[in-house]
């Protein structure tokens, strides 16, 4: 009698476990945190790319030639950096870090370097206004650059030279 009794309490206490394990695998446990649709949407990726801006000034108009423009390349201590993309000036000044003296994109710096902009190239030979050499596909990445500064920096005026302003308008 003791070992049917025995028997039944193994019994009883591998089976309650069993039934419980069983019951979690099924439904889930009631502790688990409830998905909602914060948890399972994708996260945006934050980008490594300044975000766009809404406190931008009004465009201004100002005339600059090339020659004038060379003054504002980021050697100057604090003078304003200017960076022009298809005859349109940027101030870039408060990207320092990038434009100034001896930083990654300088060579834009001072001058309209829409061909270099287009075609995705930093060698100085490209740095150069004219892009009317440009196929449509490095015009199409001329004019997103455009439209990338456009709604990043404040725009101080436009150069006045020919070969900044080819025919072509944006
Ligand atoms: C290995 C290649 C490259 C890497 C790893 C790279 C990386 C980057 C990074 C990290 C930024 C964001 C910088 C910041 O906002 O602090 C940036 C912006 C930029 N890159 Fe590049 N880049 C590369 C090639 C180029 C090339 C070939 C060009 C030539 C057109 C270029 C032009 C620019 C410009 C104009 C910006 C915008 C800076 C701004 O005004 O915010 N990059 N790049």
């Amino acid at each position: 009698m003791l070992e049917l009794q025995t028997l039944v309490i193994y019994g009883l206490a591998l089976a309650i476990p069993a039934v419980y394990i069983a019951y979690r695998q099924l439904y889930g446990s009631s502790q688990a945190p409830t998905l909602t649709t914060q948890d399972t949407a994708p996260k945006p990726q934050k980008s490594i790319m300044q975000s766009t801006r809404d406190d931008l000034a009004p465009p201004k108009d100002d005339p600059f030639t090339l020659e004038q423009l060379k003054a504002y390349d980021g050697s100057t201590p604090g003078k304003p950096i200017y960076v022009a993309i298809k005859g349109t000036i940027f101030d870039v000044s408060h990207k320092a870090d990038v434009y100034g003296a001896g930083r990654s994109y300088n060579i834009f710096a001072g001058k309209d370097g829409s061909k270099g902009l287009g075609m995705s190239s930093l060698d100085p030979e490209n740095a150069v206004p004219d892009y009317t050499g440009l196929d449509e596909k490095d015009r199409k990445v001329l004019d997103d650059w455009h439209g990338f500064f456009s709604k990043r920096y404040n725009i101080v005026g436009k150069v006045v030279d020919p070969e900044a302003a080819p025919a072509s308008s944006l």
